[in-house]
């Protein structure tokens, strides 16, 4: 294929691969539900000043990162980067704090960000996204962060993560503690990296999120000695109820976000193993100011945003893949019988929820075999005659290579238990 063609830059999602994202994609939405959130689809392109404004003009997403592009009436528009800002204007937009005092929003899809790409860091990428408005109590929060990790627990990754947490406090706090940290940054700019520098001017808490220098800025002031008795509340809440809900945690005092919307709580949770260069696989928290910045009433709202890719390379790193079963005919090629026992036994198989590929009449055993191994199958369940009369098949386990003969009947309940 022409070179200009491919795409550079960009992934094709194949096969297992793919079944991984829609594995998640069920377990998120099936966790979202519980909690009594809706889906909502917002458009994969809005007004670039709807970023400009959400997201923070001096931001890295809005300086940088962002796909711009001027449609055919010179309107300027962009590919979202992140989607809180396109459900933040469709709340306002479509009134639906007017329908409920709370509303409880979810959506997944692909965002778009121009950076450079690595193992973890795409310039498509997919999250799966929640928002909460209405509750400015920490029992919100805390809701989000509960529920991000049960999608993950059910993902089976409960010990591959780990959750942090900080407050940035409220604009009163924010202004203090600026104003602070950038005496102390001043002092010792010549340690600052080039990036830093042109962040200490226009927005120096982004220095604290700066990869070459964290170590070094260890002993900077942390916001938590300047926040205001109502933040410090709000925070001391969100760590007691977290405890009450059983939910692990560290307090990251130096925890800042690459958005500029957030108000009190700022949350990420990483993994435990190296996804490349990124660890986050997924973050939030709260903006209480952003519904009203946009045009709307004054609505607190907190939530987050899942890395789905990475929370894909993780599961993946674990082991996971979707199991399949191939179900495979011994006997004469073409045999009517054996393969209407195939479809009972694939039928069956289905209705359990499991993935079944097969029967093959036409290919010999062999070649059956053959195909069922290039599928990546977990278990062949093979057939002939004597098996069929005896209502008997033979499971062979894929990966061990061992096989045994167990009853029909039992099937279903041994594969499900393996
Ligand atoms: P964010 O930290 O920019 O927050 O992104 C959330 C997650 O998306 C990250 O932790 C990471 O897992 C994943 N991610 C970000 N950029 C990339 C990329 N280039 N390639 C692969 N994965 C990526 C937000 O987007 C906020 N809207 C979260 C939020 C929702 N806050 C409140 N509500």
């Amino acid at each position: 294929m022409e070179e200009e063609l491919q795409s550079r830059g960009r992934r094709d999602i194949l096969f297992e691969q793919a079944e991984l994202y829609r594995k998640l994609e069920n377990i998120s939405v099936e966790v979202l539900s519980k909690y009594n959130y809706q889906e909502i689809r917002p458009p994969t392109f809005e007004d670039e000043k709807l970023f400009k404004r959400t997201i923070g003009e001096t931001t890295d997403i809005v300086e940088k990162q962002m796909y711009t592009f001027t449609d055919k009436k010179g309107r300027r528009l962009a590919l979202r980067p992140e989607g809180t800002a396109g459900v933040v204007r469709a709340y306002i937009e479509n009134s639906l704090g007017k329908i409920t005092s709370v509303t409880k929003l979810f959506y997944l899809g692909q965002m778009f960000r121009y950076e450079r790409p690595q193992k973890g860091r795409y310039r498509e990428f997919y999250q799966i996204g929640a928002e909460y408005f209405g509750n400015a109590h920490p029992v919100a929060d805390v809701e989000i962060l509960l529920l991000n990790m049960e999608i993950f627990e059910k993902a089976g990754l409960k010990d591959k993560v780990e959750l942090y947490i900080n407050s940035l406090g409220c604009k009163d706090c924010r202004q203090k503690y600026r104003a602070e940290l950038l005496k102390s940054i001043n002092s010792r700019s010549k340690d600052l990296c080039k990036d830093c520098h042109n962040r200490m001017e226009k927005n120096p808490l982004r220095v604290l999120d700066c990869k070459h220098d964290r170590d070094k800025f260890k002993d900077l002031p942390a916001i938590e000695n300047y926040l205001c008795d109502g933040c410090k509340e709000h925070f001391d809440g969100v760590q007691s109820l977290l405890d009450s809900g059983d939910c692990k945690y560290k307090v990251d005092r130096y925890l800042v976000r690459g958005l500029d919307y957030y108000t009190r709580t700022v949350f990420e949770i990483k993994s435990t193993e190296k996804l490349g260069a990124q660890d986050a696989v997924s973050a939030g928290g709260r903006y209480d100011t952003l519904v009203e910045q946009l045009g709307g009433e004054s609505v607190p709202a907190c939530g987050f945003a899942i890395g789905v890719d990475r929370t894909i390379e993780l599961m993946e790193k674990t082991g996971q893949k979707v199991k399949k079963v191939f179900i495979a005919i011994a006997g004469l090629t073409g045999n009517l019988g054996l393969a209407g026992q195939a479809i009972k036994i694939a039928r069956l198989l289905r209705k359990n929820d499991i993935f079944t590929e097969g029967p093959y009449p036409d290919k010999s055993l062999k070649a059956q075999m053959r195909l069922s191994n290039s599928l990546n199958s977990s278990w062949t369940v093979i057939i002939g005659e004597e098996e069929m009369n005896k209502n008997t098949v033979i499971l062979k386990d894929m990966t061990g290579q061992s096989q045994e003969e167990i009853p029909l009947d039992n099937l279903v309940a041994d594969l499900l238990g393996r």
